[in-house]
């Protein structure tokens, strides 16, 4: 395993080039969903610095529950359809909102966070959880962030057993 994150790059899409494939390397060898998604969150955290990062994970009960994460502390519980997590859920696609007080719904962990994505891990059509970002600037998330972020999350899905 790496012991050290190489953050290289001036656009964000150079960023998640170099993500990308050190997150591929990271998970390859673990297959602790705990310990990955920490992982991850953590590259995510170092290489964007946004307000926010981490999962939710669907449980048993069919309501998302809190995973690893870095920035301040969060709501531990969602219900499906409820807020950006739950509703990207139910609709089983990524959501990409500018302004967050426009979001109907919106579920206001921080009052730092302006704007949001929020992308589904999907494995044999099943939604296992979802990565969630905030960021303190408004419409900070963009077509570049879904598309790599929609790729990390394929790769993701499949090692997360919870
Ligand atoms: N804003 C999210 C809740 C999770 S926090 O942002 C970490 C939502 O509306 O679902």
């Amino acid at each position: 395993m790496a012991e050290n994150l190489t953050i290289a790059g001036e656009t964000k899409e150079e960023k998640y080039k170099v993500l990308l494939p050190q997150i591929k390397a990271l998970i390859a060898g673990e297959n602790n969903t705990i310990a990955n998604l920490a992982n991850v969150s953590a590259a995510l955290k170092e290489t964007f610095n946004w307000l926010w990062i981490g999962f939710y994970l669907v449980t048993d009960e069919n309501e998302l529950v809190l995973g690893p994460f870095q920035g301040p502390i969060a709501c531990t519980r969602i219900r499906k359809g409820k807020g950006v997590c739950g509703s990207a859920w139910e609709k089983e696609e990524a959501l990409v909102i500018a302004d967050v007080e426009k979001f109907p719904g919106h579920i206001a962990c921080s009052s730092h966070s302006k704007s949001e994505i929020v992308v589904p891990l999907i494995e044999n059509g099943k939604v296992k959880g979802v990565l969630d970002a905030d960021s303190a600037e408004y419409n900070h998330f963009n077509e570049t962030d879904k598309k790599y972020l929609e790729e990390l999350c394929t790769e993701l899905s499949a090692f997360i057993q919870y």
